[in-house]
């Protein structure tokens, strides 16, 4: 899945707010915790990253290095179990406060030979892509989060996906025409800017002047699906 966002638009008052971001050991989810770290301990508090198992030494590393405010939890998101056993541990390093901003990022991109035209989504560049479990996961996802979007909004939460780019991780590969870093600061802005409206929608980056022949890429807005 990946790439979706809940804000707890109820703690809008309080000005620091703690994180959770999972699939954390590599791509994506390291950058965004790296990105984060680059913000005063006043604006962002904790930062609880998931690991299916140890974290990886680049993730150590960070982890290391911040202070004590990056915290990994082993979480496996198919095992119930485990995310049960999660939220104690979550909650111990809050102290009673809340966790404003989750960030669901774990994402796995299988590729096979069968149907290849799921996604409408920059359709002419994906149809092409090899990975059909991945096109009905991902519009699956975007339903799921419609309905969550609906049901959750009056509750407080801003429920809504981001488009990061494309990106050269394991994932995107090296053909990718964005580094990881740079999609990671691209949707902190996205979720830092995230009202109310955007709730239910799938928001795509913005990144100004982008390359010749890929400018209408990152353009930001609501990305249709
Ligand atoms: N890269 C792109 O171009 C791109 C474009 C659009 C959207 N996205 C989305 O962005 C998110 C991050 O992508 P990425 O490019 O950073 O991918 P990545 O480099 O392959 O990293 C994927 C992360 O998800 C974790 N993960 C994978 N399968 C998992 C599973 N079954 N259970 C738990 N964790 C699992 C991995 O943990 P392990 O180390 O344990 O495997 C890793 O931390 C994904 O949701 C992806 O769909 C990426």
């Amino acid at each position: 899945m990946p790439d979706h966002w809940i804000t707890d638009t109820s703690q809008q008052s309080i000005n620091m707010s703690n994180y959770l971001i999972t699939g954390t050991s590599r791509g994506l989810g390291l950058c965004l915790v790296k990105e984060l770290l680059k913000r005063p301990a006043t604006s962002v508090g904790l930062i609880f990253t998931t690991t299916r198992s140890a974290p990886t030494p680049a993730l150590q590393r960070t982890i290391d290095e911040s202070a004590g405010r990056v915290v990994n939890v082993i979480v496996n998101p198919v095992d119930m179990e485990s995310v049960k056993a999660a939220l104690p541990a979550v909650e111990k390093h809050l102290n009673g406060a809340g966790l404003d901003v989750l960030i669901n990022n774990v994402g796995v991109l299988p590729f096979s030979n069968g149907i290849k035209e799921i996604s409408f989504a920059y359709q002419d560049v994906f149809a092409r892509l090899p990975a059909p479990a991945y096109k009905v996961t991902k519009a699956a996802l975007n339903m799921l989060t419609l309905q969550w979007g609906m049901e959750y909004l009056d509750k407080g939460f801003t429920i809504f996906g981001v488009s990061p780019g494309w990106l050269k991780t394991e994932l995107g590969g090296e053909g990718a025409n964005l580094e990881p870093e740079q999609g990671a600061e691209a949707t902190m802005k996205v979720i830092d800017a995230a009202r109310k409206e955007e709730a239910g929608k799938m928001i795509n980056i913005h990144l100004e002047g982008f390359g010749e022949g890929h400018g209408d890429f990152y353009q930001g807005g609501v990305v249709p699906w």
